[in-house]
Protein backbone atom coordinates (compact mmCIF):
# COMPACT_ATOMS: atom_id res chain seq x y z
CA UNK A 1 0.00 0.00 0.00
CA UNK A 2 0.88 3.19 -0.68
CA UNK A 3 0.90 5.94 1.90
CA UNK A 4 1.15 9.55 1.14
CA UNK A 5 3.29 12.02 3.24
CA UNK A 6 1.38 14.92 4.54
CA UNK A 7 3.05 17.80 2.66
CA UNK A 8 4.39 21.64 3.38
CA UNK A 9 1.99 24.12 1.75
CA UNK A 10 3.79 27.06 2.65
CA UNK A 11 6.92 26.45 0.84
CA UNK A 12 5.94 25.57 -3.30
CA UNK A 13 9.42 24.60 -4.43
CA UNK A 14 9.85 22.02 -1.15
CA UNK A 15 5.94 21.06 -1.47
CA UNK A 16 6.27 19.90 -5.40
CA UNK A 17 10.13 18.33 -4.47
CA UNK A 18 8.47 16.36 -2.44
CA UNK A 19 5.53 15.60 -4.61
CA UNK A 20 7.83 14.57 -7.05
CA UNK A 21 9.47 12.43 -4.73
CA UNK A 22 6.18 10.65 -4.08
CA UNK A 23 5.43 10.61 -7.40
CA UNK A 24 8.63 8.76 -8.52
CA UNK A 25 7.80 6.27 -5.87
CA UNK A 26 4.35 5.28 -6.81
CA UNK A 27 5.64 5.01 -10.17
CA UNK A 28 8.63 2.72 -9.38
CA UNK A 29 9.02 -0.08 -11.66
CA UNK A 30 5.79 0.60 -13.99
CA UNK A 31 5.93 2.00 -17.74
CA UNK A 32 2.01 1.15 -18.42
CA UNK A 33 1.03 4.39 -19.43
CA UNK A 34 -2.76 4.13 -18.27
CA UNK A 35 -1.77 2.67 -15.01
CA UNK A 36 0.90 5.45 -14.29
CA UNK A 37 -0.91 7.72 -15.50
CA UNK A 38 -4.28 7.03 -13.31
CA UNK A 39 -1.72 6.56 -9.91
CA UNK A 40 -0.49 9.99 -11.15
CA UNK A 41 -3.29 11.67 -11.16
CA UNK A 42 -4.55 10.87 -7.73
CA UNK A 43 -1.86 11.40 -6.18
CA UNK A 44 -1.63 14.57 -7.38
CA UNK A 45 -5.58 15.24 -6.69
CA UNK A 46 -5.14 13.63 -3.38
CA UNK A 47 -2.16 16.24 -2.52
CA UNK A 48 -2.74 19.60 -4.74
CA UNK A 49 -4.58 21.67 -2.40
CA UNK A 50 -7.58 23.95 -3.72
CA UNK A 51 -7.79 22.36 -6.98
CA UNK A 52 -10.85 20.78 -8.59
CA UNK A 53 -9.58 18.90 -11.49
CA UNK A 54 -6.17 17.29 -12.35
CA UNK A 55 -5.79 14.98 -15.63
CA UNK A 56 -4.30 14.00 -18.78
CA UNK A 57 -5.70 14.23 -22.45
CA UNK A 58 -2.98 12.13 -24.52
CA UNK A 59 -2.52 13.06 -28.42
CA UNK A 60 -4.01 10.90 -31.24
CA UNK A 61 -2.36 12.28 -34.07
CA UNK A 62 -5.41 14.35 -34.70
CA UNK A 63 -6.49 16.34 -31.22
CA UNK A 64 -6.45 15.71 -27.42
CA UNK A 65 -8.51 12.46 -25.96
CA UNK A 66 -9.37 12.70 -22.08
CA UNK A 67 -6.90 10.27 -20.64
CA UNK A 68 -6.99 9.46 -17.02
CA UNK A 69 -8.10 11.77 -14.23
CA UNK A 70 -9.79 13.45 -11.01
CA UNK A 71 -12.40 15.51 -10.69
CA UNK A 72 -15.84 16.13 -12.45
CA UNK A 73 -16.50 14.07 -15.80
CA UNK A 74 -14.82 16.31 -18.65
CA UNK A 75 -14.69 16.87 -22.26
CA UNK A 76 -13.72 13.92 -24.15
CA UNK A 77 -12.39 15.55 -27.46
CA UNK A 78 -9.98 18.73 -27.83
CA UNK A 79 -8.86 19.91 -30.84
CA UNK A 80 -5.51 21.37 -30.78
CA UNK A 81 -7.16 25.04 -32.09
CA UNK A 82 -9.79 24.55 -29.06
CA UNK A 83 -8.89 25.65 -25.22
CA UNK A 84 -6.33 26.00 -22.94
CA UNK A 85 -5.32 22.53 -23.54
CA UNK A 86 -4.86 22.83 -27.63
CA UNK A 87 -2.78 26.17 -26.85
CA UNK A 88 -0.15 24.23 -24.59
CA UNK A 89 -0.26 21.19 -26.83
CA UNK A 90 0.72 23.64 -30.26
CA UNK A 91 2.47 26.31 -28.56
CA UNK A 92 4.79 23.33 -27.06
CA UNK A 93 4.44 25.70 -23.63
CA UNK A 94 2.87 25.69 -20.41
CA UNK A 95 -0.13 28.02 -20.04
CA UNK A 96 -0.91 29.42 -16.70
CA UNK A 97 -4.46 31.31 -16.71
CA UNK A 98 -5.37 33.52 -13.97
CA UNK A 99 -8.74 33.71 -14.88
CA UNK A 100 -10.25 31.27 -17.58
CA UNK A 101 -13.42 33.45 -18.15
CA UNK A 102 -10.89 36.06 -19.63
CA UNK A 103 -9.60 33.54 -21.47
CA UNK A 104 -10.80 33.17 -25.43
CA UNK A 105 -11.51 29.43 -26.38
CA UNK A 106 -11.47 28.42 -22.99
CA UNK A 107 -12.94 25.31 -22.47
CA UNK A 108 -15.98 25.51 -19.07
CA UNK A 109 -15.62 21.45 -18.07
CA UNK A 110 -16.55 22.40 -14.87
CA UNK A 111 -18.23 25.68 -14.15
CA UNK A 112 -16.15 25.91 -10.99
CA UNK A 113 -12.97 26.34 -12.22
CA UNK A 114 -11.81 29.80 -11.89
CA UNK A 115 -8.00 29.82 -12.98
CA UNK A 116 -6.06 26.65 -14.73
CA UNK A 117 -2.61 25.48 -15.12
CA UNK A 118 -1.98 22.93 -18.49
CA UNK A 119 1.48 21.32 -18.97
CA UNK A 120 2.64 19.97 -22.41
CA UNK A 121 4.17 16.23 -22.35
CA UNK A 122 6.52 16.27 -25.43
CA UNK A 123 9.08 13.09 -25.70
CA UNK A 124 11.94 13.45 -28.13
CA UNK A 125 10.12 16.49 -29.87
CA UNK A 126 6.94 14.18 -30.27
CA UNK A 127 3.47 15.61 -28.59
CA UNK A 128 2.11 13.01 -26.15
CA UNK A 129 -0.22 15.18 -24.48
CA UNK A 130 -1.02 17.44 -21.64
CA UNK A 131 -1.36 17.91 -18.25
CA UNK A 132 -4.42 19.88 -16.68
CA UNK A 133 -4.82 20.92 -13.59
CA UNK A 134 -7.76 23.48 -12.50
CA UNK A 135 -8.69 25.66 -9.60
CA UNK A 136 -11.94 26.51 -8.26
CA UNK A 137 -9.59 29.72 -6.93
CA UNK A 138 -8.95 32.30 -9.27
CA UNK A 139 -4.94 32.91 -9.80
CA UNK A 140 -4.25 30.00 -7.60
CA UNK A 141 -1.15 28.82 -9.99
CA UNK A 142 1.79 30.93 -10.31
CA UNK A 143 5.56 30.62 -11.60
CA UNK A 144 6.38 28.60 -8.57
CA UNK A 145 3.73 25.99 -9.58
CA UNK A 146 4.72 25.89 -13.69
CA UNK A 147 8.10 25.19 -12.37
CA UNK A 148 6.88 22.61 -9.58
CA UNK A 149 4.12 21.18 -11.77
CA UNK A 150 6.72 20.86 -14.91
CA UNK A 151 9.08 19.34 -12.95
CA UNK A 152 6.14 16.65 -11.66
CA UNK A 153 5.30 16.06 -15.40
CA UNK A 154 9.07 15.24 -15.79
CA UNK A 155 8.51 12.16 -13.61
CA UNK A 156 5.67 11.13 -15.09
CA UNK A 157 7.68 11.20 -18.60
CA UNK A 158 10.69 9.56 -17.15
CA UNK A 159 8.28 6.42 -15.76
CA UNK A 160 7.04 5.80 -19.59
CA UNK A 161 10.84 5.14 -21.07
N1 LIG B 1 -10.47 23.99 -19.55
C1 LIG B 1 -9.76 23.17 -20.51
C2 LIG B 1 -10.57 21.96 -20.90
C3 LIG B 1 -10.34 20.78 -20.06
S1 LIG B 1 -11.12 20.85 -18.57
O1 LIG B 1 -10.66 22.00 -17.81
C4 LIG B 1 -10.87 19.47 -17.72
C5 LIG B 1 -9.40 23.97 -21.73
O2 LIG B 1 -9.87 25.09 -21.92
O3 LIG B 1 -8.64 23.46 -22.53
Amino acid sequence: MFTAIDLPTDDKPRFYAELAAQARALLAGETDRIANAANFAALAYQALPRINWAGFYFYDGRELVLGPFQGKPACVRIALDRGVCGAAARQRQTQVVADVNAFSGHIACDAASRSEIVVPLVHQDELIGVWDVDSPEPGRFDDDDRQGMQALCAVFMASLA
